[in-house]
């Protein structure tokens, strides 16, 4: 048996890069209709032009997932262009590293911005539309950092504990609309998220960036998640085998988080 989501049209945030681009790439395999969606055309439009990837079926939209307008925008822009919304995948996200003693104000905001008001505000749009249809799939990239506890990026694991809240309260409210709500927990995904950690960390800590890159693995899995092995599972919650799934918050770090 194989997992079956084609002919579906899928959001996918973040979508120029790491986790949400390994995503597109795996839907788009798998004969859906993949919308992707980031801050910049350019770079939109450079993932269209590296993947080989059957135009008809793929398209390009710059959104800021913090601006209301900007969702909306999507949303119109996927309904136009395919007719329907089957699913969300929420991966765009951001981390801003430094000690609990000298995180901003506006580093703390942008955090919650990005990962938790974004994710609210795109779920929100789409889920008007499975509302007004007959239902479908949101698949929230939170983090095991939303779980346990990491030094140095306090703001970001609460902003990724509260991805996971939200992903319950969701579910539960929408379940009566046939719309599906799960998230996924990576930890140690080799994306340039996780680069950025390394060479934000490194010098602080005296060790070579490219060193420290290599040890953030998980523990038990001995080296880092690929970006595809997250877009499978993804690509599965989104599917109707899926729909016993609901509201959880499902680790992908190789075992490392035990809840
Ligand atoms: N890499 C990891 O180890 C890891 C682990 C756990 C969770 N995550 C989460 O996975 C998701 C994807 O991360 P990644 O590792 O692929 O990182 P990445 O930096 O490679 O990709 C994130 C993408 O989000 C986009 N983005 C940022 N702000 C945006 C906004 N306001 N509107 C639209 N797009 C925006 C960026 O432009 C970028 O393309 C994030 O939510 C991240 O927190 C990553």
């Amino acid at each position: 048996m194989s997992v079956s989501i084609d002919g579906k049209t899928i959001i996918i945030t973040g979508a120029a890069s790491g986790i949400g681009r390994a995503t597109a790439e795996v839907l788009h395999d798998m004969g859906t209709n993949v919308v992707l969606a980031d801050l910049y055309q350019k770079d939109l439009d450079e993932v269209l032009a590296e993947l080989d990837l059957e135009r008809s079926r793929i398209i390009g939209c710059s959104c800021d997932v913090t601006v209301a307008n900007d969702v909306e925008k999507l949303v119109a822009t996927a309904v136009e262009k395919f007719g329907k919304l089957d699913g969300l995948v929420n991966s765009a996200g951001v981390i801003m590293m430094d000690n609990a003693w000298d995180t901003s104000n506006e580093d703390m905001k942008q955090q919650f911005s990005v990962n938790v008001e974004g994710t609210f505000l795109c779920s929100r749009a789409v889920a008007l539309q499975f509302r007004d249809n007959d239902g479908g799939s949101i698949v929230n990239v939170a983090s095991n950092c939303g779980k346990v506890g990491y030094q140095n990026m306090a703001a970001y694991n609460a902003s990724k504990a509260a991805v996971i809240s939200l992903t319950r309260s969701l579910s539960l409210e929408w379940s009566e609309n046939n719309i599906n709500v799960n998230a996924v927990c990576p930890g140690g995904v080799d994306t340039p998220m996780l680069a950025n950690c390394a060479e934000w960390l490194g010098p602080k800590i005296g060790v070579e960036s490219a060193e420290l890159l290599s040890s953030m693995v998980p523990a038990q899995l001995g080296r880092h998640i690929k970006p595809i092995e997250v877009a499978k599972i993804i690509a599965f919650l989104l599917s109707e085998d899926a729909i016993i799934i609901r509201g959880q918050a499902i680790n992908l770090d190789g075992g490392d988080t035990p809840y």
